[in-house]
């Protein structure tokens, strides 16, 4: 029985990058127990990934739910200096925190099992967590909660080309876009492995060296998806062009890519590709 004093329940879902078939069955398993789903967007991607999300309830989920959908806040991405980022950062998830403590109070009663859903996994670049964190620790709104694992983009992105990761025994970066020069710096030349993740710079287009190869992907699992690799030096100029094609067509574009660097033993992971595209995007 739930009184007043049960715990609220939340569970933090990851749902993959876009792909319906990329929802694990612990995913699944997890949606059907939520009573509440709590769904955050913003700009211009709200309203397709609003949809896809909605189109994955409406295919695994036969009981009945609630779907309570919030604007995500504003965040100030005028300062680009490491300071500056950091601060917006800070801002802006300590407003996403004081929304989603006004949801959880108020539109989870007490006993309820709440989930929010949050695209590849949630423990990658994803705040929801260190979120939530925050709202505990206010102490306002008593609430547990789970985390379900979900396939990452970057998954998605090694899968579409058919690579690994990592060559044999080597280590794997992965870094944003804005800190893309600094990782280079600091590694070991022969470290080279380096997955780039919300880069709305093209950092790769500054990168320099012939050998430097690039396996890029957009819209990762969606009709929409992108897929081009090769020597950065080829198709870098490329990338660019599908990039703004195809932000202009949607208006926002997520894209992540792996760059592989020289070191003269070339194993064997690398898929000899061009471009290849899923759905109706330019050829
Ligand atoms: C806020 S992070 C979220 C990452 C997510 N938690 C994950 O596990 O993939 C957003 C970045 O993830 C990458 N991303 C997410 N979904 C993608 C997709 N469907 N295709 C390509 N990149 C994607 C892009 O680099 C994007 O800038």
């Amino acid at each position: 029985m739930r009184t007043t004093d049960s715990p609220r329940h939340l569970l933090v879902i990851g749902i993959g990058a876009g792909d319906p078939d990329h929802l694990t069955l612990g995913a699944v398993k997890a949606l059907r127990r939520a009573e509440v789903f709590f769904v955050l967007d913003k700009g211009p991607e709200k309203s397709s990934l609003t949809g896809l999300r909605r189109r994955m309830l409406d295919e695994h989920v036969p009981g009945p739910y609630r779907v309570v959908t919030a604007d995500d806040p504003w965040r100030d991405r005028a300062r680009d200096d490491r300071a500056g980022y950091t601060t917006a950062v800070h801002d802006w998830r300590r407003r996403r925190a004081d929304l989603c403590e006004r949801l959880i109070r108020e539109e989870l009663a007490p006993g309820q099992t709440g989930a929010f859903l949050v695209w590849g996994d949630p423990a990658l670049y994803d705040s929801t967590l260190a979120v939530l964190a925050e709202v505990a620790g206010r102490g306002t709104v008593a609430f547990d909660h789970e985390v379900v694992p979900g396939i990452t983009s970057v998954s998605a992105l090694a899968a579409r080309h058919r690579i690994a990761l990592n060559r044999v025994g080597r280590p794997v970066h992965i870094t944003p876009g804005r800190r893309l020069a600094e990782s280079l710096a600091s590694l070991p030349n022969d470290d080279g492995d380096i997955v780039v993740m919300l880069d709305a710079q093209e950092s790769f287009t500054r990168i320099a060296g012939e050998d430097v190869r690039i396996y890029w992907g957009a819209y990762l699992g969606t009709p929409d998806e992108l897929l081009v690799s090769g020597r950065l030096s080829e198709v870098a100029d490329r990338i660019t062009r599908l990039r703004a094609e195809a932000r202009a067509r949607h208006g926002w574009i997520m894209d992540t890519y792996l760059l592989r660097l020289p070191d003269g033993t070339e194993d064997g992971t690398g898929d000899r590709q061009g471009d290849r595209h899923r759905g109706s995007g330019p050829a």
